[in-house]
Order: structure tokens, then sequence, then C-alpha cells
């Protein structure tokens, strides 16, 4: 079997031996945050704790192409080194390979203690602080955009906030699938439809959007809600056609 790996040269040292037998602490672990088609386990290791996603083993096809193309595990470690205090802190990726195919593969950043994700104030009637929260959302979102930053997947769950006195201190994850370039303003107020917000929440940010921009509010705000309405329709006739009738969701 043969390894390829990165380790942030900050933990080089300190956390070798960890990200070489990850396949071991992860197996061992049993505190799984999360499991879909990748698994992530939160991991303690000499007193400090990890989020360690496994990404599922490709196909024999996609294992092919991951041979050649930069793996998930690799793309979210280095796309974290760029998004450096954007998201929690990279720590190493790891590819195990078979037969010089593209077998599991790990990434692993430090665990952020977050105290909800974006989807709470976005779905919880009567969030404490709901517009405070939206608002900063929208300045984080400003502040990555401006950066020139486009999350391809900037939905509720990879949006994590922590509070902090009076502060809102906001990170995303999943961050394997990212654009890095100069936005127009159509591209940006389009990254906000994979949040599914009702009209209430999307004016809301749009509007903070807006003025952070100094742009004209009516227009960012229409613009805003346009995009999330065609994504919903989009998602919403494609759940008619395959008959998921009672999944459909505004
Ligand atoms: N560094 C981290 N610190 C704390 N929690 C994290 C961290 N990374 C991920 N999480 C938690 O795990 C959840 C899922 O993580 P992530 O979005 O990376 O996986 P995923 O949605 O399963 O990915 P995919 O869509 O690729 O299957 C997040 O919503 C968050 O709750
Ligand atoms: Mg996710």
């Amino acid at each position: 079997m043969n390894v390829k790996y990165t380790i942030s040269p900050k933990y080089e040292k300190k956390y070798k031996n960890f990200v070489l037998n990850i396949q071991d602490y992860f197996n061992n672990a049993e505190k799984t945050i999360h499991k879909a088609r990748n698994e992530i386990k939160i991991i303690s290791f000499n007193e400090k704790q990890f989020v360690v996603k496994s990404f599922k083993k490709p196909s024999f096809i996609k294992s092919i192409y991951y041979t050649k193309n930069h793996s998930k595990a690799k793309r979210s470690y280095e796309y974290s080194i760029k998004l450096n205090d954007f998201t929690p802190e990279a720590i190493a990726y790891i590819e195990f390979y078979e037969n010089n195919k593209l077998s599991n593969s790990f990434y692993i950043s430090e665990y952020f203690e977050y105290d909800y994700t974006i989807k709470e104030p976005l779905r919880q009637i009567g969030f404490e602080n709901k517009t405070k929260v939206l608002n900063e959302f929208a300045i984080f979102s400003s502040k990555l955009h401006d950066n020139g930053i486009l999350h391809l997947d900037y939905s509720a769950g990879n949006i994590l906030i922590k509070e902090k006195e009076d502060k809102y201190i906001f990170k995303i994850v999943d961050v394997n699938r990212m654009i890095f370039k100069t936005l127009s303003l159509n591209e940006k107020l389009k990254n906000f439809d994979m949040l599914w917000a009702n009209n209430e929440n999307m004016t809301i940010i749009a509007t903070q959007y807006a003025k952070s921009n100094n742009l004209d509010i009516e227009m960012v705000v229409k613009k805003a809600l346009w995009y999330s309405f065609r994504l919903k329709l989009f998602k919403n006739f494609k759940k008619l056609l395959k008959g998921k009738i009672k999944n459909i969701d505004w």
C-alpha cells in the first residue's frame, strides 16, 4: 500500500504518528458526528481535539480519475490553507493507494467548538437575535467574496457559528469545492441560494450585504430572492418528477 500525505509544517513533528496511523485511530474512535456519503469523527490525540473526515472509497472509475486529479481530501487541505481563518485550522490530509489507485483518504482539521450552524437562525421560529446573526453572516459572506472566495457548497450545515461575548465567529467547512477568483455581483448573490432561506431571512441577509457594499438595497434584495427562488423551483421540480411530493419545501 502506498501513502501520500501532507502535514501542516507547524504540526509535522507533533502529529506525524497520528496522521500516518489515522486509519486505526479512526476505526477505534467512537464519536461519529456525521455519516452520509463520508464519515466524520471527533478524535482526541495529545489533549487536542480533531475533526477527521474519511472520504468514501471511490468507485473504480473515480479511483482512476483521482489518481490523476487531486482527491477531495487533498483539495480540502489545500483550500483550507488558502482559506486561513475562514475555516477551522488545517492539520493534514492523507491518501492510501492500493495497486496505484486511490482507496481511503482523510482530511484532518482542528475541532471548532461551535454553538450552532446557520441552519438554526434560518429555520427555528423565534431564534433569539436572529436578525443580528443574519446581519453578521452577511458581513462575513461579503468578506469571503471580497477575498475572491466562492464556496460551491454554501449550504446552511457548512456554516458554523460560535458566540463570543457580543460577537459571532463564523467558519466554513466542507471545503473541497471552492473557486478562487474575482467575483461578479451576480456570482456573489447567487452564492446564497443553497441556504434555502425563506424570503424574510433572505431579505435580511441581502439588505445587510447591500449596505456593507454600498449597493442599491432594492436591486440586491431582488436578485438574491430571484436566485433563491430559482433554485427552489428547480429542486422542487426535480422532486416532483421523482414523485417525492411530500418533501416539497419552500
Ligand atoms: N472542523 C470542524 N469542527 C467542528 N465541527 C465540524 C468540523 N468540520 C465538520 N464539522 C461538523 O460536521 C458536519 C459535517 O461536515 P462536512 O460538511 O464537512 O461533511 P458532509 O456535509 O458530510 O460532507 P459531504 O457533503 O461532502 O458528505 C458539519 O456540519 C459540522 O457539524
Ligand atoms: Mg456539509
